[in-house]
């Protein structure tokens, strides 16, 4: 039997892709994980979590175990748009598709709304699984690149200026992380939201906004380009991930009514209605507001350890952004392919990932890296970038003797 012949001919497309998850580290026993984009261990609140779960069925009995699930996943509803609306965005409950994750809401989107003929606009470098996800369907995307204070909107306005010059496609989607961005950690400056959303409206596409870190900048959150738009054209993705836990996987879709409808065709019953009882019930139970001021306070700190370690540890030529929220440090190392680093660094007990696999050309992340700061405590942080800096400073010698 030749199993290929069954798949259809966009999968056997996209099986020719890179697979998916290729850029996770093999990590070795007792490694200092500087790649993980996992929540901190001790932030995961897995009491409140229990308890939540022991309230749901001890007043919902078998309700929230069905297919129907409980009526507290209409509350969850109202729990998100309570909370968007705190950030200026009212979303009606048309306008509000509750998915396992943000990644799911990425795949629905790039589902319905992509296929072989649509052009994507990424950021570069950008969150690589969305990057796997919209190179599942389609080949065309091109890429726009971000300096520290986020999406360069003057460089693609020139990109598509010149594509309408000379008669051709213009971008379906545009996928951004406009708040503290994975991964290089930077914002959207306010004037660029502004242009962005012209942009959009001049140039008739839509904007994905992966607000995965919206919630978690240091300093005030900046305003959702969603809260800006007055068209309809963006569709702000969010997700409790990053803030509550991932395995929960609660994530959202807030947009136009006519989109969420043809969303939710495709998403059917494809979610947990019991994780999405649990989270309500958790909800109810706790002062969210408390506690993301503890967790930008902490995730701060860490962040503030790991630049200073940075600083102390990383030869001068290295060079990075100071993030502005979220999880990540994002490094260039000139001179240094940062895939073979990954060899010797794991060696000595510590992960990173290497910036290729951020990018949609993977050559143009060979010198740069990711560092986490979310997942480790603060004195492993140092000890990693340490035995890091070490490692850069050898690298950095032997690649100038061979020049001599
Ligand atoms: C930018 C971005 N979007 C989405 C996700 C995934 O979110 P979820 O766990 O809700 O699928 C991540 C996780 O790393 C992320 O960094």
């Amino acid at each position: 039997m030749k199993i290929e012949s069954f798949f259809s001919n966009n999968i056997k497309e996209a099986l020719k892709n890179n697979p998916p998850g290729e850029w996770m580290p093999k990590l070795p026993e007792e490694c200092i994980r500087l790649s993980s984009g996992y929540p901190d261990p001790s932030l995961v609140p897995s009491q409140k979590i229990k308890e939540a779960v022991s309230k749901l069925l001890d007043e919902e009995q078998d309700l929230p175990l069905h297919y129907l699930g409980s009526p507290r996943i209409k509350k969850l509803h109202q729990q998100i748009q309570k909370r968007l609306a705190e950030r200026k965005m009212n979303v009606q409950d048309e306008e509000l598709l509750i998915t396992s994750g943000a990644c799911q809401a990425i795949d629905l989107i790039a589902r319905v709304l992509i296929d072989e003929s649509s052009l994507v606009v990424v950021e570069a470098p950008t969150y690589m699984e969305a990057l796997e996800i919209f190179q599942n369907y389609t080949k065309q995307i091109i890429n726009i690149p971000i300096d520290e204070n986020g999406l360069q909107t003057n460089v693609l306005e020139e990109i598509l200026k010149d594509r309408r010059r000379k008669n051709l496609s213009l971008p379906r989607i545009l996928y951004t992380i406009p708040t503290a961005q994975n991964p290089t950690g930077t914002t959207l400056e306010w004037n660029r939201r502004k242009h962005l959303v012209k942009l959009a409206e001049e140039f008739n596409f839509l904007i994905v906004e992966d607000d995965a870190y919206g919630e978690l900048s240091f300093e005030d959150d900046p305003q959702s380009l969603k809260a800006i738009d007055s068209s309809g054209r963006v569709l702000h993705v969010g997700s409790l991930s990053k803030v509550v836990a991932p395995g929960m996987r609660i994530g959202w879709i807030a947009g136009n009514r006519e989109f969420i409808s043809a969303f939710t065709w495709f998403k059917k019953d494809l979610d947990h209605p019991f994780a999405q009882a649990t989270m309500a019930s958790y909800l109810e139970g706790i002062a969210f507001e408390e506690r993301l001021k503890m967790l930008k306070e902490l995730y701060h700190k860490k962040c503030d350890t790991l630049i200073k370690a940075l600083r102390d540890h990383f030869p001068e030529s290295v060079t990075w952004y100071v993030p502005s929220g979220g999880y990540f440090v994002w490094v260039r190392i000139s001179g240094i392919d940062t895939l073979e680093l990954l060899e010797h660094s794991l060696g000595k007990g510590v992960s990173f990932i290497p910036g290729k696999y951020f990018f949609l050309n993977q050559q143009d992340g060979t010198e740069f890296l990711r560092l986490s700061f979310c997942y480790e405590g603060e004195a492993e942080i140092i000890e990693g970038i340490k035995r890091l800096g070490q490692i850069i400073m050898e690298q950095l010698k032997f690649t100038s003797s061979l020049l001599k």
